[in-house]
């Protein structure tokens, strides 16, 4: 453990003992000095502990495990993804800028480039009308894959509804069946559209759910291979599935299932939004990218969400991190940013293969605001966890006419933060029952129960409005907080090997219950289990 972590840890204990509300009494620039503003967003981390001398030693602990040099090397093109001997380089499927990104002394662009303008002009032709089914205009669009496949693409078309103006979107991931049943209810085959979205074009789930699909589809639809198209980095095998090569949308090994987004992964979007508005995305993100390599660490938005992350984790031993976003549109983003952030950092050893001598990345939860306040903000506010929040709201809806719901909205986000920082002591809690009549031994029992211990620190990100621009900026200033994190927890944040025993298992397994194999190698619960649903299916 480098020194810095342990002058960290003990700032992280006087800063315990003193509170928060006191450093805005310290200082009263406190705000403006613990916030980043950019581009129609701001970043407040003022309502923590952090005091300068715990951001200045943050900020030492960055600069010593070299985060600058890391992200040169990414956004260079080195194989930094060292388990998988890849670039990592999804930030080249946003570079609207011109210049060229290189791996292994090759220029990408061109490719990128060429990838964007042939989905462009299918979206467009299937926004037109020019691209028919069998019964004529695509009314409805299905995105089947899942993972990295579905969660960016179901999430950010959820976020831009306002934005709507193509075909419905609907998602099957699920290897459920249960999930295609009730997704395809109701929709007419002969006007859908198919998207089988997988990288590697192999994923059970995905390949079972296609098969399905396009069943269901061959009851009505003479060829339906010609109302799919397939997103993946293996051309070959998704040809294979019966795709041609005009309607298979690739991507290189150097994005990540989870950053892809940007690319063919976000037809879905595109297909919804237009393929304007799906550009403003990317300007968003990579505007992001600008900002992040460009900014001074302190004034660096990514920088900074991923020092505070890393100091109410890994320093101050706060075990999990609530994302909560006081937009319904955004409902779907704390299940995104679970991917992004626990499959990334959710590691156990560093690039050295040593075993980490902290904490990986913490369980990452969390719904919109107002719902969850009539759920789990009780165990926030008076639980002996303490449970960093990070909220987000925009100062504006879209919901024309109804200004009194956002008041409400931004409302009660602004107070969840104040009442975790703030709390509410047992001398005011006695007060208000003395108020309410109660006396003696009953105002004392009462008035326990109304304590708040406050000091519950908390994050927000406030943005004037959720157009595709700012979610682009959203989703790529969490995409760098975790290769912040990442990088100074010196573990490789690309690749995913935690979910590859799982995968065999169940292979052996659905061996098993099919009565190929027999479980006598299995564990006893596993063997009761089996036999469970063997004696219930029989
Ligand atoms: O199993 C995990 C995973 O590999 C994710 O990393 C990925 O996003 C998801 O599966 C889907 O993979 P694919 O896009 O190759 O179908």
């Amino acid at each position: 453990m480098s020194g810095g972590v342990a002058e960290l840890r003990q700032l992280a204990k006087l800063a315990e003992a003193r509170g928060i509300l006191p450093l805005f009494e310290e200082n009263q620039q406190r705000a403006a000095d613990f916030s980043i503003s950019f581009d129609g967003m701001l970043f407040d981390y003022s309502k923590t502990h952090l005091n300068v001398a715990a951001r200045t030693a943050l900020l030492d602990w960055a600069a010593e495990r070299d985060v600058s040099g890391r992200r040169a090397a990414m956004f260079a093109g080195a194989p930094i993804n060292e388990t998988e001997g890849r670039a990592v380089l999804h930030t080249a499927l946003r570079n609207l800028s011109g210049e060229p990104v290189e791996v292994d002394g090759r220029d990408v662009m061109p490719e990128v480039r060429d990838t964007l303008a042939r989905m462009q002009t299918f979206a467009e032709e299937v926004r037109s009308g020019g691209f028919v089914g069998a019964g004529g205009t695509i009314t409805d669009v299905i995105n089947i894959g899942i993972g990295g496949s579905h969660l960016g693409p179901d999430m950010a078309v959820r976020a831009l509804s306002p934005y709507h103006d193509g075909p419905r979107c609907h998602f099957i991931s699920n290897v459920d069946g249960a999930d295609a049943v009730d997704v395809l209810h109701g929709l007419d085959p002969a006007r859908v559209l198919v998207i089988v979205a997988s990288k590697s074009f192999t994923t059970t789930e995905t390949m079972t759910n296609a098969a399905t699909v396009r069943d269901w589809m061959a009851e009505k639809v003479e060829t339906p291979a010609a109302q799919f198209v397939a997103l993946s980095s293996d051309e070959e095998t998704a040809g294979q599935f019966g795709i041609p090569p005009d309607r298979v949308f690739g991507f290189g090994d150097w994005v990540g299932g989870r950053y892809s987004i940007w690319g063919p992964i976000g037809l879905s979007l595109m297909l919804a939004i237009g393929p304007e508005a799906f550009t403003d995305f990317l300007g968003g993100a990579e505007a992001m990218d600008r900002h992040f390599r460009e900014a001074e660490p302190a004034e660096n938005m990514p920088m900074m969400l991923a020092l505070t992350g890393l100091w109410h984790h890994q320093i101050m031993g706060f075990p999990t991190r609530a994302v909560l976003p006081y937009d319904q549109r955004l409902s779907k983003l704390p299940a995104y940013l679970q991917q992004l952030e626990m499959e990334s950092n959710g590691k156990r050893v560093a690039l050295s293969g040593e075993t980490l001598d902290m904490p990986s990345g913490p369980v990452v939860w969390g719904e919109p605001g107002t719902n969850g306040q009539h759920a789990f903000y009780q165990l926030i506010h008076q639980g002996t966890q303490v449970v960093p929040c990070e909220f987000m709201v925009a100062a504006q809806g879209h919901e024309a006419g109804l200004g009194h719901h956002h008041t409400l909205l931004v409302a009660n986000c602004l107070a969840q933060s104040e009442a975790l920082m703030r709390g509410r002591s047992l001398d005011e809690a006695r007060a208000l029952m003395a108020e309410s009549g109660l006396e003696a031994d009953e105002l004392e029992r009462q008035a326990r129960h109304r304590v708040f211990p406050g000091n519950r620190p908390s994050v927000t990100l406030i943005y004037d409005r959720l157009n595709p621009r700012r979610l682009g900026q959203i989703v790529a200033l969490y995409e760098h907080r975790v290769f912040v994190e990442g990088a100074i927890l010196g573990i490789n944040s690309y690749d995913q090997w935690g979910v590859e025993l799982g995968k065999l298992l169940a292979q052996e397994l659905g061996a098993v219950l099919s009565g190929e194999a027999n479980a006598q190698d299995k564990d006893s619960s596993t063997r009761q289990l089996v036999q469970f649903v063997q004696n219930w299916r029989s």
